[in-house]
Formats: structure tokens, sequence, C-alpha cells
């Protein structure tokens, strides 16, 4: 089956385990702080913290910038449902806002000025498959409304550009993310002091580290904020660390893999809109497609998977989960909606070539064109 993402691992990550292993201290030690380090390299940033998932880092940056309960804050609902229970775990409101249009599926800039009230405080760009928002535009609404500017960028780790938007952002190492540790990702706060309180707040609020106690012989420490166990261990950062060596090669492949798709599709199958025309700053995570209106997506998606293909929808819309939709019966997105029913995600990751690339764009030509038959007959 050709996957729609795949992680890259090999001898090295299984060296570097075998290391950690061999070195007996497992937790948060010298690795982590090294792939804190690597990280905000690539970032051009002072440091990162590692910390276990995205969803975790999200949750630490909202907390450490105070938001609680009767603060809004604006996300799309063209996401992972994590980016909007973040928000709802530090008791404060996500409040849904649509994407542009289909051919650029992300939240817009309009929408969320209308959607701002007295009680929004931040807001939650998401780079949606890796394609970077408009950073300008969105610090210059952020500093009109007095907004606390966030990252999602969970799709987007490796351009230095994401973690430069606003008060800091949150990366996701997850299996099928552009570089994996498993579960991982990591935080850039700019502010010194944002990051030590994020940093703190990862470990239970505690004034030190297992491994700092060990090392200065103070076997004391105070907890002076409240905390949570977020923390990334020796083992996970021992493969982050190999995968960022080559992250940049990797998303270089996917840019190379992105493109000849889009060159194919637009000669080969122009009824199918490839969103992000000419887009210049994107990891290229995800490559997604938005079918014809008139064609039904599940078929396609079976006749695909017939021959090997497998294809994904990037995303249900956060506001139509059941959850959701039961807190929010009345929020209506139509530009999300209209792209959440047609949108199909190809597979894209750096161990395809790009025969694989050619493969799937005339497996999809041949699943649009017998659907067009079937459905001129019925
Ligand atoms: C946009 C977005 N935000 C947040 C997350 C959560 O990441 P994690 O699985 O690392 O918690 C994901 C994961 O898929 C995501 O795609």
């Amino acid at each position: 089956m050709l996957l729609v993402s795949e992680p890259v691992l090999g001898p090295e990550e299984k060296i570097a385990l075998d290391a950690v292993i061999d070195g007996g201290w497992i937790t948060m030690g010298e690795r982590v702080r090294e792939l804190e380090q690597s990280f905000a390299r690539l970032h051009d940033a002072e440091d990162s913290v590692a910390v276990g998932s995205c969803t975790a880092a999200l949750h630490l940056i909202l907390h450490a910038l105070g938001i609680g309960p009767g603060d809004e804050v604006l996300v799309p609902s063209l996401t992972f449902v994590a980016t909007a229970n973040s928000v709802l775990y530090v008791g404060a409101r996500p409040v849904f806002v649509d994407i542009d249009s289909l051919a650029l599926p992300l939240m817009s800039l309009e929408e969320a000025e209308a959607k701002c009230t007295a009680r929004t405080k931040a807001v939650i760009i998401v780079h949606f498959g890796g394609y970077l928002a408009d950073r300008e535009a969105w610090q210059a609404f952020a500093r009109r409304k007095r907004l606390l500017l966030i990252e999602d960028a969970a799709h987007a780790p490796g351009l230095p550009l994401a973690g430069t938007f606003g008060e800091a952002a949150a990366f996701s190492f997850y299996g099928n993310k552009n570089m994996t540790t498993a579960e991982g990702g990591a935080i850039i706060a700019r502010n010194r002091a944002l990051r030590e309180r994020i940093r703190q707040a990862r470990s239970h609020g505690m004034t030190s580290t297992t491994r700092q106690r060990l090392t200065s012989r103070r076997p004391d420490y105070d907890v002076t904020i409240l905390g949570f166990n977020y923390r990334m261990d020796e083992l996970r950062a021992a493969v982050g660390l190999v995968q960022l060596k080559r992250l940049n090669e990797w998303n270089a492949i996917r840019g190379r893999l992105s493109l000849h798709y889009r060159k194919l599709i637009a000669e080969l199958c122009s009824s199918v809109i490839v969103p992000f025309a000419n887009w210049r700053q994107s990891a290229h995570h995800l490559m997604p497609v938005v079918l014809p209106a008139a064609i039904r997506r599940q078929a396609v998606i079976d006749r695909l998977r017939r021959v090997g293909i497998q294809t994904t929808i990037h995303y249900p819309p956060v506001h139509r989960l059941t959850f959701y939709n039961d807190l929010y019966p009345n929020c209506h997105l139509p530009r999300t909606e209209a792209f959440a029913q047609r949108e199909l995600t190809l597979p894209l990751h750096p161990q395809m070539t790009p025969d694989k690339v050619e493969l799937v764009v005339s497996c999809l030509i041949g699943a649009l064109a017998t659907r067009t038959r079937a459905e001129a007959i019925a």
C-alpha cells in the first residue's frame, strides 16, 4: 500500500536508541537538551522546549500566556481537533473561523476580524499542510486587535519562518509528521521569560529537573506554578536528533514531489483544484486536492484503495465533530464545510519517487473518469 505518509526510520535511529539504553539515563537528559538547541538553531531561535506532543505544546503555551476562563481564542475549524481542544483545556472558548477559499484553505483574516469581541485574547493560526500563513498580515491584525498570536506549526517543522510570527509556536513530531520522534513536539517562544515559564510548567512546575539535581548535588526543589507532566524522554530525543539532521533534505524532496503533482494534475486533470498555487513558503506536509463537486469522493477513495493507494481527508471540520457540534450547534462555516466535503489528501512523503506521483495521478484520472461515466449513465 502506498501510504499518505510514512516515517523514514533506519539504522541510524536504531544505533541512537541503543546508545541511550546502554547509557542508562532514559528520561530528560542531555539528548533532550541537544534536541531543543538543534531545533532552535534550525528556526534561528535562541532556544526551544521539547515536549511530549504538539497538543501538550499548545496547552503549555496558552497556560503560560495566562489565557483562561472568560477568554475567547480564534481558531480555524479546518485543523486537527487538538488545536481547539487546547483552548478548552485552559477553560477558554475556541471561536471557529472559516477559511479563505477552496484554493486558499487557511484561516480567513476578514472573518477572524469579524469574529473578534471584547473577550478575544488570542488567535491560533494553523499552517495547514505546511503552507505558511501570511506573517505580516497576521502580525498587523494581532497588533491592531491587541491579540496574542500563536502558531500551530504542527505541519511546518524546518521552515525558518515558522515560529517567528508571534508569542510562540507549537510543532509536532508525531509519527506522520515531516520529522518524527513517534510522539513528541517542541515549542519556540522567543521571549525568554515566557519560554522559561513554559519549561517549568512542562515538568510539574518544579524549579529544577532530576538531571539538574543529580549534577548540582542539590536534592531540593520547589513548585512555584501549576504544572503538568509534558516531558520528552531521551529515547525519543535520540531519534529526533537523527531525524533533525535530514529534515531540510526531506522537506526539499517533499517540495519537488509536490511540484510534480501540481504539474501533472494541471496538465492531465484540470477539473481538480490543487490549493496553494505558487505558494512561496511551505514544508509540504500534505498534498491536498479538491475534487470536482459532482464527484462522489468515497468512490474515488475506494477505487484508489483497490489499486493499493491510501488517501485520507484533512480534515473533518472540528465544529462538525460530535463533541464540538453539541457545544456549537449553530456554527456554520460554509467554505470550510465545502472544502472538507471535497478534499482528498494524496500520498506525499520523502520515500516516494516521481514515478509514484505519476502512478497516483494516473489512478486518480482513472477514478474520476469512471465516476464521470457512471454518473453520466445514472
Ligand atoms: C494541525 C495540528 N495541530 C496539532 C496536532 C497535534 O499534534 P500531536 O499529535 O503531536 O499532539 C496535530 C497532529 O496531527 C495537527 O495536525
